[in-house]
């Protein structure tokens, strides 16, 4: 009986795939935007350079983002977004100038709540919060008082944490200390900041004349001439919210 064996081949393939040693996940030579995220450094990334995976570093300061995102060279302000979650970690140290902590970064002002520094490759620039807000640490943007905790009130304020303080030589404008906290004012029309007795006076007074405005309505008049102003309660939600926009307009 002749019988027949019938050899199947059976091919089995083995695929070997090569990993770079490296740290990265993916061959940015292999992906559309040829520039990956490190996987465990979130200030590092790598660039496909002439078929070659190459690991760059961020700005001193910020994290990977992605390509064409965040504030330069596809890197962003760590807190801006998830980019720079646990495990991961940023691995270069910061590179202090003065006022930046980083070269790179949003930072608390030294001695003020409403003021805070922008920095840029290591330049500082001043920035002013406005209307009355006061910079957030946290939220690296100005924020309501009542939302930045344990800000040191503002030196402006130091003699009397609810009175009022001359704002350079206007003579419209004031700041007044609300608990420490100095919010921008303006004399009603017709009045001027009297520098002595810290209130909105009818001029003339000795360093201001009187203003050319409109009259305001009686009322308004009569409510800040009182000569308590700067004992004044703190306002109300929609009172606040009302000077607030006031100020903002100066
Ligand atoms: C950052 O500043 C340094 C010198 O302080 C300069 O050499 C460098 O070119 C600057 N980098 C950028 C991106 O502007």
């Amino acid at each position: 009986m002749l019988s027949r064996h019938h050899w199947t081949g059976v091919i089995v393939l083995l695929t070997f795939a090569t990993f770079a040693s490296c740290a990265q996940v993916e061959d940015p030579c292999k992906t559309k935007s040829r520039v990956v995220a490190d996987d465990k450094y979130c200030d590092k990334y790598w660039e496909c350079d002439n078929g070659q995976s190459i690991q760059y570093d961020c700005p001193n300061g910020l994290v990977f983002a992605g390509k064409h995102r965040g504030v330069t060279e596809g890197c962003d302000y760590p807190w801006r977004s998830n980019y720079c979650e646990y495990p991961k970690v940023q691995t270069n140290p910061p590179i202090g100038t003065e006022h930046c902590d980083w070269l790179y970064g949003i930072f608390g002002h030294e001695t003020s709540c409403t003021r805070y520094w922008t920095c840029w490759n290591g330049t500082a620039t001043e920035q002013l919060c406005i209307g009355g807000l006061l910079y957030n640490e946290n939220a690296h943007s100005c924020d309501w008082p009542e939302n930045v905790d344990g800000c040191q009130k503002h030196p402006l304020c130091n003699e009397d944490p609810n009175g009022n303080v001359p704002l350079g030589k206007s003579c419209n404008r004031y700041w007044q200390c609300q608990g420490g906290y100095p919010r921008l004012q303006r004399c009603p029309a017709m009045l001027v900041f009297d520098r002595r007795s810290l209130r909105c006076v009818v001029p003339p007074t000795e360093d201001c004349d009187v203003p050319t405005t409109t009259p305001p309505p009686p009322e308004e008049e009569n409510q800040d001439s009182r000569p308590n102003t700067h004992k004044s309660q703190r306002p109300t939600h929609g009172e606040y919210q009302d000077r607030q926009r006031q100020a903002t307009r100066n």
